[in-house]
């Protein structure tokens, strides 16, 4: 396979930004939640909220209509497949995926729903004193209530998850010697003898739609 194999762009540019300002931001996030809410903590924990809300808005929108490897049709298969996937990773095969693998799309799409989850409960959430999400006053007490335990539970829930995710990529790296991390850094990998470079879409197109999902964001939390 050596002989044959080329290198190609997997991920543009605009996904590998998205990827590595969620990874910032998500960190900041939860590290200001553990701090005393009030000053620089406070608004770190929000405005690091609302700008994981629009990248997210702007990666399911990307999951539509961007690059062959970012669309959801393209990563997101059949269980079966993912199963198979797993299978021959347990039994040895190399790792040759162009993008995410059948089993890492399932992962990606329970990450980006439940970031959406917690960032859009956190709009709702408040500590009943001074720390409020700037929707929480348009629904009952009770339901904001609710919507921050459940924001407080996910957070937890996601800390894990994310952990995870990191060590997962660690353990394709040390014992399937697959280096992920790299084509998420610089963009390009090297596919084998059969395999198709896949179709990337501009980044301007993926400026104008991230312009669009802050648009559709800041309408949400300060227009209404
Ligand atoms: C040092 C920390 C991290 C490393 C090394 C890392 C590495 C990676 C790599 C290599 C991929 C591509 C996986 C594949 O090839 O299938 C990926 C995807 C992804 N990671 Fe991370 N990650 C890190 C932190 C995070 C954090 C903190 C988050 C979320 C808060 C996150 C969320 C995601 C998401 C959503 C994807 C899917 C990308 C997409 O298609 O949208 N990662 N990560
Ligand atoms: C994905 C992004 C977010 C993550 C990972 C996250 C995480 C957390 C966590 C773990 C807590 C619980 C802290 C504790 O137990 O003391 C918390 C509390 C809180 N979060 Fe977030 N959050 C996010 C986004 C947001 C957003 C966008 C807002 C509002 C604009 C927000 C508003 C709040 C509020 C008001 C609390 C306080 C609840 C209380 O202390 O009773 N969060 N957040």
């Amino acid at each position: 396979m050596s002989d044959t194999q080329q290198k190609v762009k997997v991920w543009d540019m605009c996904l590998r930004l998205f990827h590595w300002s969620l990874a910032v931001l998500f960190a900041l996030s939860a590290y200001s939640a553990f701090q005393d809410k009030f000053g620089i903590y406070a608004d770190m924990h929000f405005y690091a909220g609302y700008t994981i809300l629009i990248l997210i808005v702007w990666r399911f929108i990307w999951g539509f209509w961007g690059s062959e490897t970012a669309r959801f049709r393209h990563f997101v298969g059949s269980p079966t497949a993912a199963i198979k996937h797993l299978r021959s990773m347990i039994t040895g095969a190399p790792y040759r995926e162009v993008g995410h693998s059948p089993l890492a799309g399932y992962s990606v799409l329970l990450m980006l729903l439940l970031l959406l989850a917690q960032a859009m409960m956190g709009l709702f959430a408040t500590d009943g004193m001074i720390f409020s999400g700037p929707l929480s006053r348009d629904v009952s007490g009770e339901l904001s209530s609710d919507l921050t335990k459940w924001h407080k539970l996910l957070g937890l829930i996601l800390i894990y998850l994310i952990g995870l995710h990191i060590f997962v990529i660690c353990l394709y790296g040390f014992v399937k010697k697959a280096n992920l991390v790299w084509p998420m850094i610089v963009g390009s990998t090297r596919i084998g003898a059969g395999q198709s470079a896949p179709t990337l879409r501009s980044n301007w197109l993926g400026l104008l739609l991230f312009m669009v999902a802050g648009g559709v964001v800041c309408s949400l939390v300060f227009l209404l």
